[in-house]
């Protein structure tokens, strides 16, 4: 397999018809047998992949170039994911505004070239999949909260993900409710990911103000919590956050058997598993 037709495969998977802006291809390859893959791929990753002969380094999260600078625009599916839910497409687009605004600065500050540049030179084969594998774990998520009622509580939402996804059951962190309560009804329920990263106070207050209840973001900045639970308390919404790496797993690990169907041997480094 080529790192092409790993790109095309990861893209099939989530029904995506382009290459998103931050996964990324940073340096070719052909005739890929052996893969390593991890979250995060960085120098000693890479250099671990050249001396244990893997053909591949294959990361979930961007590791230079473009998928680095370019980001923001991965952000934006948060208004498709929103309107999809019932937010109205101004005030979807209204609360993404600052994040992009800030990103387009903050990108300023990278150093997109560094890791990229130790692939070239030590000649091994390195590539990103980022919002393709983030979508396919956004479906997963989404179809198993479509499962409960929406009279069932958050804990009940938690325990089925904990009984459907052996990633949620395996993971050192728990499934955290920090805004609502697990005692609250569901009502309905929004899946925010595979849009970058977390949407932030805006994107959940604008599903909560627009008739979603339960709002699931994989990870949130505290200060976004103390901001939604002063703006709606303890009774009516609620804020699952079910655990970045456990949460970006159940994405990769469908994604990561497919590769080894097709032959290709694939060793998987701080993934949580099935
Ligand atoms: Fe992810
Ligand atoms: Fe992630």
């Amino acid at each position: 397999m080529t790192t092409e037709d790993i790109l095309k495969l990861s893209l099939d998977m989530a029904d995506l018809k382009e290459v998103p802006a931050d996964t990324a291809v940073y340096c070719p390859g052909r005739g890929i047998r052996r893969v390593l893959a991890g979250i995060d791929i960085d120098g000693a990753e890479l250099l671990l992949a050249r001396e244990q002969g893997f053909d591949l380094a294959l990361a979930h999260h961007p590791g230079g170039g473009t998928a680095v600078l370019r980001w923001d625009e991965v952000f934006v599916r948060h208004v498709e994911l929103m309107v999809r839910a019932g937010v109205p497409e101004d005030v979807a687009q209204a609360a993404v505004e600052e994040k992009l605004f800030e990103d387009r600065i903050v990108g300023q500050t990278r150093n997109y070239d560094r890791v990229p540049a130790l692939a070239r030179l030590l000649g091994i084969a390195y590539m990103n999949i980022h919002t393709p594998l983030d979508e396919i774990g956004r479906r997963r998520m989404a179809a198993a909260a479509g499962e409960l009622p929406s009279r069932a509580t958050v804990a009940d939402l938690i325990a089925h993900f904990r009984a459907r996804f052996g990633e949620f059951h395996h993971a050192l962190t728990e499934i955290q409710c920090p805004v609502g309560g697990t005692d609250n009804r569901l009502g309905r329920v929004a899946v925010a990911h595979g849009a970058g990263t977390n949407g932030g106070y805006p994107v959940a207050k604008a599903y909560f103000d627009h008739g979603v209840d339960t709002l699931i973001y994989i990870h949130c900045q505290p200060s976004v919590v103390r901001q939604l639970t002063r703006e709606y308390g303890v009774k009516g919404k609620n804020l699952v956050v079910t655990g970045h790496i456990a949460s970006d797993s159940v994405g990769i690990n469908p994604f990561l058997d497919r590769l080894r169907e097709l032959g290709l041997e694939v060793i998987a480094l701080g993934l949580v598993g099935p």
